[in-house]
């Protein structure tokens, strides 16, 4: 018999420790720093998740396709579709990646799934057997780290440069882990621009980056989730091009169109989509948003899209700069990305924890180092995001961060 309780309006089943004791090791142990976080006093400013702004979401474009999926497509937008994903679909990423990377990419390339969380699962579960290596940017995507060691592998973070992922302390981490009889498999890294740190990994980088993993024979898992959001010229194309027989793109249209489409795709060689395609048991994205996002690409609306919230966007990050500028420069320095959603602030002591607390005093809070940390975070370093908040927001967050910075009153060196 198990115990039931009640509430208000409604009954519930209490938790029950035999049930509970069949859940798997990993519920407990592996879970993301954000999700165990007290929410914030109201009123607190939020620079923390990499979301785009929902006054930006191209709603009237999207409502007038959608029904046109739904009549011009009707059975075929309801059905299962194929493991690789809706073939229009993979006809326009293909085209993309051939016109902005300047690299041929066949369709038969182009696996579609649910997001780029989607394609680090399908990444995982077709390389990794437990007890295998994955190297990762030292900060990077907490999903990612979490998705790999779901799946039993062990992370290593590498050192990072303001160039991004280094070539040099990657190749001797490869060599050091190998001669010990490590199975590194894969290097996931976040080139353009890097979440949290906002750098963009320059042309010759991305080559030195490619010869290690060819010279290693490791493959690349590329993270272009904030690929196309470019404030800035002179973007390299992706590692694609660089070590096309053994980079898996990920890419993604959750920060362009939207979070809620579920929509992003990888571009790898046949040999690995093939296996993304055998091991697959998700049964494919709806086919419906997958109709829906070919016909916005196709169409044109994607570029037209593109260019006005990138403007808008490269808006908001000035806007936080100068704030920045005005508010918080004695205490920390900063990047100023060329793309993407995030300033990395750092400071020369370890601020983080202290500046966390005065911070929701002050009404404002950010993701510190630990959020995406894989080996002992410094605690010397926050990530503030401006993508989703309102211009007022960020000017009036930032004055407030200045504030907490005061009040600690610890000056940049
Ligand atoms: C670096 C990075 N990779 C992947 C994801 C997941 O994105 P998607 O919505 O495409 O699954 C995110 C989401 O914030 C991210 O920041």
């Amino acid at each position: 018999m198990v115990d039931v309780g009640s509430r208000t309006g409604g009954q519930f089943v209490r938790d029950d420790d035999q049930v509970n004791s069949l859940l798997a090791e990993r519920t407990r142990d592996l879970v993301w720093p954000s999700r165990n976080q007290a929410p914030a006093p109201a009123g607190t400013i939020y620079f923390g998740g990499g979301m785009p702004d929902p006054a930006h979401y191209p709603l009237g474009v999207l409502t007038e396709l959608f029904p046109e999926v739904l009549h011009d497509d009707d059975a075929a937008a309801m059905t299962y579709v194929a493991e690789p994903g809706y073939g229009g679909l993979r006809d326009v990423v293909a085209a993309r990646h051939s016109q902005r990377d300047g690299v041929d990419v066949d369709p038969t390339q182009i696996a579609v799934t649910n997001g780029t969380a989607g394609a680090l699962v399908l990444a995982a579960q077709t390389f990794l057997e437990p007890g295998d290596v994955v190297i990762v940017d030292r900060l990077t995507y907490h999903g990612a780290v979490l998705t790999f060691r779901l799946a039993g592998a062990t992370v290593v973070g590498a050192p990072l440069d303001d160039h991004g992922l280094r070539a040099d302390t990657l190749e001797d981490l490869l060599t050091e882990l190998q001669a010990a009889g490590r199975r590194v498999k894969l290097v996931y890294t976040i080139p353009g621009c890097q979440s949290p740190t906002g750098r963009l990994m320059p042309d010759s980088r991305r080559r030195e980056v490619a010869e290690v993993a060819r010279r290693s024979g490791v493959v690349l898992l590329y993270d272009d989730t904030y690929g196309d959001l470019r404030y800035e010229d002179g973007f390299p194309p992706s590692l694609l091009a660089y070590a096309p027989e053994r980079t898996v793109h990920l890419g993604s249209f959750s920060k362009t169109i939207g979070p809620g489409l579920r929509v992003g795709w990888t571009a790898a060689p046949t040999n690995i989509t093939a296996a993304f395609s055998r091991i697959r048991t998700d049964l494919g994205t709806t086919p419906i948003n997958q109709r829906l996002v070919a016909r916005f690409v196709e169409q044109g609306y994607y570029d037209a899209h593109l260019a006005r919230v990138n403007l808008f966007y490269r808006g908001k990050r000035d806007v936080m700069v100068a704030a920045l500028e005005e508010h918080c420069a004695p205490y920390c320095r900063w990047f100023v990305p060329p793309g993407g959603f995030f300033i990395w602030l750092e400071f020369p002591h370890e601020t983080v924890p202290d500046l966390e607390v005065l911070g929701l005093e002050e009404r404002v809070a950010f993701f510190g180092d630990h959020h995406f940390s894989v080996e002992e975070p410094e605690r010397r370093g926050l990530r503030l995001a401006f993508g989703q908040l309102p211009v007022d927001d960020i000017t009036e967050g930032i004055h407030r961060l200045g504030r907490a910075m005061a009040r600690q009153g610890a000056p940049a060196e």
